[in-house]
């Protein structure tokens, strides 16, 4: 299966590299070019507000410059993150609080990151212009790829 294979590729790109802005950066590149037909790969981060709540805070990506700020709970980004757990959306248009940051995005795939004590630091999120791009098997291949990022960072 060719998720394993780019797994291990994602794996030696960010092994051993200290640096988490530089993995995630990497790791977005590396998504965009490899998996076929999307318009966004990239990631959202864990930020507290002023009040000390938790918001997701853009972080690097490929594609269209995106919204900065995502409330807690809010879109399929802030929904993932709330409930800690991947969410795979076939038409975001039907999705409640759809957060529109590209008009041309169809259907999406977003991944929680968590860090050592489990918590949630951000999410790795996937568009794309397609609806129902994403089967179960890229489902079940972009979680593994978000297990081997949070390693790194
Ligand atoms: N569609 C996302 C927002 C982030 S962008 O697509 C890059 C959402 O509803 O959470």
């Amino acid at each position: 299966m060719e998720y394993e294979l780019w797994a291990k590729s994602l794996r030696e790109l960010v092994r051993d590299v200290p640096w988490p802005t530089a993995n995630l950066a990497n790791a977005a590149a590396f998504i965009f070019e490899t998996v076929e037909r999307l318009n966004w790969a990239g990631f959202y981060r864990t930020e507290r507000n002023e009040a000390g709540e938790p918001l997701l805070v853009l972080g690097p990506f490929q594609g269209r410059p995106a919204c900065i700020e995502i409330p807690w709970g809010r879109g399929v980004c802030g929904t993932a993150a709330a409930q800690d757990r991947p969410l795979k959306v076939d038409d975001v248009h039907e999705f409640p609080g759809h957060i529109a940051c590209d008009a041309a995005s169809a259907s999406e795939v977003v991944v929680p990151l968590h860090g050592r004590a489990g918590e949630v630091i951000g999410v790795l999120d996937l568009d794309s212009p397609e609806p129902a791009r994403f089967t179960e098997e890229d489902f079940a291949g972009l979680i593994g790829f978000a297990r081997v990022i949070e390693e790194w960072i």
